[in-house]
């Protein structure tokens, strides 16, 4: 299979590549050298920036799966742990495998000691996600970036990950840290560590360990996002895994990405603090005014509907049936999601509700703060981040990431001397 281009009246034969599941791409690397030109795609939206065997989303049909396995199935039969494994290795582990892993992910939960200090030094306003940058890319000073200790160092960054977040979080509230206990779950050691007290043990409700399973599962990868691109980005110069991580969680800190489920509650508790007007809200969004958009709303990929958000908006009936209360917030969401889904401006830019647009409403209830829920998506992302970053190692075919650009400044023109150097 091959594509023609003509330019110039010369015609270019460029060869066409197809994915396991018939997704096509014009292959153009000799394109510069044949021809001169280069492509032209700001923001990527057309750009494959490689070949990838870990997550398939076809976005016109709102399908999303990990190693081939339905989003879906995987959601409902797998704690994150397994597709952690899954993930990163490829298969799922044999059951043996699987323990084996899940005791590693417990005995490296502790962090060093001397890392607590650094907690220290942050003003107690400081968002986690720039503390959980900072921190994993710490880790790097800890812990060698040896390739036989590849595995290990894969095992010390899901471990520490909650760890270094709990404590971020401990941090912003002025309690002492809490540390992990190897007998709980990833969820349940997780929240123990954020809400637990030392005159005061704090047992983990399975509602909430189920909760937090889902949303970790449901973040876990989601091929070349902003996030994920920037962790091969990094990974492309040779950075080691923790530094990679860090420019990942920079990535994912702005609200058009992971931010995004922050600034969807401070989006609906804003319209609800003005007496509810959600109608005039879509109508300022409508008008683009002053850039206002609907936050938790629209997906480069998907323009049917996030199979993840659908998952989402009944986990979160289900968890609040089963905790028995109403929050006003998932009420007034549900009303923005209806009104938005029959407005025209919504329907014919194809813009749904994404991930982000429920699960910042269940963190809520599960008394986690705005500020963390960034960092809870950092957590479930990361065995995608690790993924993609192996696969780039392994594939022989990678090269540094460095686009091309056109430029459009000033041509050539000469710095006359003024004297400034002399100043
Ligand atoms: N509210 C209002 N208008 C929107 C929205 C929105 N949330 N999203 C896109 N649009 C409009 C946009 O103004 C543009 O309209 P026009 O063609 O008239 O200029 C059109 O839809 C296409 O938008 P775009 O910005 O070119 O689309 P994109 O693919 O570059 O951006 C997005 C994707 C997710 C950044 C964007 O939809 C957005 O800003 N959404 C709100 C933030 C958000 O919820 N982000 C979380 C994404 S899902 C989790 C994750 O993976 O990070």
């Amino acid at each position: 299979m091959t594509a023609k281009l003509v330019y110039e009246g010369k015609e270019y034969d460029l060869p066409v590549i197809e994915g396991s599941e018939q997704e096509r791409a014009i292959d153009i690397r000799n394109l510069r050298r044949d021809t001169g030109l280069i492509t032209y795609d700001p923001g990527y939206g057309n750009s494959g920036s490689c070949e990838s065997s870990i997550t398939f989303i076809d976005g016109e049909k709102g399908i999303l799966r990990y190693r081939g396995y339905p989003i879906e199935e995987v959601a409902e039969h797998a704690r994150f742990t397994e597709v952690c494994y899954m993930l990163i290795y490829g298969e799922r582990p044999e059951l043996a495998e699987l323990q084996r892993f899940r005791q590693l992910m417990t005995m490296h939960t502790l962090i060093h000691e001397d890392m607590k200090k650094f907690y220290e030094g942050y003003p107690p306003g400081a968002h986690p996600m720039a503390i959980m940058a900072a921190m994993v890319a710490s880790l790097s000073s800890f812990y060698p970036d040896h390739d036989d200790e590849l595995d290990l160092n894969i095992v010390r960054i899901l471990a520490k990950s909650k760890t270094l977040a709990a404590f971020a979080y401990k941090k912003s509230v002025g309690q002492p840290f809490i540390y992990p206990r190897n007998d709980l779950s990833w969820p349940a050691n997780f929240m123990r560590m954020m809400f637990a007290v030392p005159a005061d043990e704090y047992d983990v409700p399975k509602v909430y360990e189920d909760a937090m399973n889902l949303l970790l599962i449901l973040h876990a990868d989601h091929e070349q996002n902003c996030s994920t691109s920037t962790m091969r980005m990094v990974g492309s110069s040779g950075a080691n895994l923790f530094a990679s991580i860090s420019a990942a969680i920079c990535a994912l800190w702005g609200p058009l990405h992971g931010g995004a489920n922050q600034a969807v509650i401070e989006m609906l508790q804003q319209i609800s603090d003005q007496g509810g007007d959600y109608r005039d809200f879509l109508d300022k969004v409508k008008r683009g005014d002053a850039g206002v958009r609907l936050m938790g709303f629209g997906h480069r990929v998907y323009k049917n509907f996030d199979p993840r958000a659908k998952l989402l908006k009944t986990a979160a009936d289900r968890i609040f049936d089963q905790l028995g209360i109403n929050d006003p917030l998932l009420e007034l969401a549900k009303k923005i999601e209806e009104a938005a889904l029959s407005e025209e401006y919504f329907v014919q830019r194809k813009l749904y509700p994404n991930v982000d647009f429920y699960s910042g409403i269940i963190y809520r209830a599960m008394g986690i703060p705005t500020e963390m829920f960034t960092v809870m998506f950092a957590l479930g992302r990361l065995p995608g981040w690790i993924a993609h970053w192996m696969e780039q190692q392994r594939d022989k075919t990678s090269r540094i990431h460095r686009p091309r650009q056109v430029y459009t400044g000033s041509q050539k023109r000469v710095f006359e001397d003024r004297g400034t150097k002399k100043l």
